[in-house]
């Protein structure tokens, strides 16, 4: 172990000239880089100098998933249901589980019709912002909460919409409210999204944010998307015990006109089967909207999201890995698969990254969540003094530790950088603070 961090310490920083020369040869430019570019780049930097990399780029989960799910996958595939076509709107054994599931966590009544399985919660936030953009003539612009995970704001651009944001590091509360109503003055925004908690920041809307938001979508015909990418994982409060107070906050206790997406990417360890759920409000699911019939030919939002967008898409989500998500969420609801308890092992993770970053001299960006600390998730926003955030991510590249810039998720703190912690296990804590430790030398 000590000889492998003396190596690494010989090895770092890369010197600025082979930097340069990857650009060259890769083409990549290096001010305006993707996540599977930065990605690519540690890998070069690494096969080609030898220097290795603390992976912190990409929001990939890192927790096995549970045998639960592998159970009712396999059992699914020697049923031979690979074999056919599933429900294009969901297996009735998921509708029901993520129903059931619905009520346990976040104490929503619901019935099984307003549960869709999509392909990722990606699926599901882009029929969602198409749908948003296209249900009342004019209203093409979607307002994020910013930061936005990048790929949900380039579903709006490749869907031809409008994209404005307003940042939480600035508006929260009152203040959050009062911007969010500037901008709906103008009739032009169909869609409210946002991410809680957020990716990145952390920061999660409280009931009294929902509900005002909640409000002024339900009087300005204006979806509210609300992306639970990270369902449960605000590890400041205790929400895994299920039919329990405190449920997670959502949107759905207060308005009527919402989506709310469940990726079991993060919260289940589920990412490869792209299988998720999108619960669409009651009061939506029957609504007509005559701009909608143009749009898909579907006058009724729920025929619309599921005939109209999922049915041109995919036609349905993998069949048999609707079953695995459906144990799980059973499991979950019945108190036997405690899916909060297993990620909060991400927020170990981040309290130890978060302090290795903040001695050698690095900065937490939002590290405020309106008067409260930001809890420790999966992402961790840092700044260096003297840095903007390009430079900082270009440098940090030369110790061996990929990020992606604040600017890159729309966020307005453009010092800053995204730190994805799933890919360090805390037996690679001392490889990171090696790392920075001699980067802060070297940038004193
Ligand atoms: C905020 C947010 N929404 C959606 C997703 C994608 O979820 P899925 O894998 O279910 O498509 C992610 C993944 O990183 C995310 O961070």
């Amino acid at each position: 172990m000590r000889n492998r961090r003396k190596k690494l310490a010989e090895n770092i920083p890369l010197e600025k000239q082979h930097l340069d020369d990857i650009f060259n040869e890769t083409g990549f430019n290096s001010k305006n880089l993707s996540i599977r570019e930065t990605n690519r780049l540690a890998t070069i930097i690494n096969n080609k100098h030898n220097i290795e990399f603390v992976r912190m780029e990409m929001g990939i989960p890192n927790i096995p998933t549970s045998d639960i799910a592998k159970e009712a996958e396999k059992e699914a595939i020697d049923k031979g249901l690979q074999g056919f076509y599933p429900p294009f709107d969901g297996i009735p054994e998921l509708k029901k589980a993520g129903c059931e599931f619905a009520k346990a966590f976040l104490d929503l009544d619901l019935e099984n019709k307003h549960i869709i399985p999509t392909c990722g919660s990606l699926q599901g936030g882009y029929i969602s912002q198409a749908l948003a953009g296209n249900m009342i003539k004019g209203k093409k612009t979607i307002l994020y909460l910013d930061p936005t995970f990048p790929v949900t704001r380039y579903q709006a651009k490749f869907l031809g919409l409008e994209a404005i944001g307003i940042d939480l590091y600035d508006y929260r509360g009152e203040k959050l409210i009062n911007e969010i109503k500037k901008h709906v003055v103008n009739g032009q925004i169909g869609g409210i999204l946002w991410s809680s908690p957020n990716n990145p920041s952390w920061s999660c809307l409280n009931d009294f944010e929902l509900k005002e938001i909640a409000d002024i979508c339900d009087t300005n015909e204006i979806l509210a998307i609300e992306d639970l990418a990270y369902i449960g994982m605000d590890f400041r409060k205790d929400y895994s015990v299920p039919f329990s107070e405190p449920f997670i906050p959502t949107i759905g206790k207060y308005g009527k006109n919402w989506i709310t997406l469940i990726s079991a990417s993060k919260a289940f360890s589920f990412p490869g089967p792209r299988c998720a759920i999108a619960i669409i409000s009651p009061h939506i699911n029957e609504k007509k909207y005559t701009n909608l019939k143009k749009f898909c030919d579907r006058e009724q939002f729920g025929h619309a999201f599921s005939l109209g967008g999922l049915y041109v898409t995919t036609s349905g989500t993998s069949h048999t890995a609707q079953y695995g998500l459906a144990k799980m969420l059973e499991a979950a609801t019945s108190g036997e698969f405690n899916f909060i308890e297993i990620t909060s092992e991400y927020g170990r993770r981040a309290e130890k990254v978060k302090e290795i970053f903040l001695k050698y001299g690095f900065e937490q960006v939002y590290k405020k969540d309106m008067d409260e600390t930001v809890g420790n998730g999966f992402y961790l926003t840092m700044s260096y003094p003297g840095y903007g955030g390009n430079d900082l991510m270009l440098e940090l590249l030369r110790y061996g530790i990929s990020t992606i810039t604040l600017k890159s998720t729309g966020s307005v703190r453009h010092e800053g950088l995204r730190v994805c912690i799933s890919f360090i296990g805390l037996d690679e804590m001392p490889t990171l603070e090696n790392k920075l430790q001699k980067f802060m030398e070297d940038h004193k």
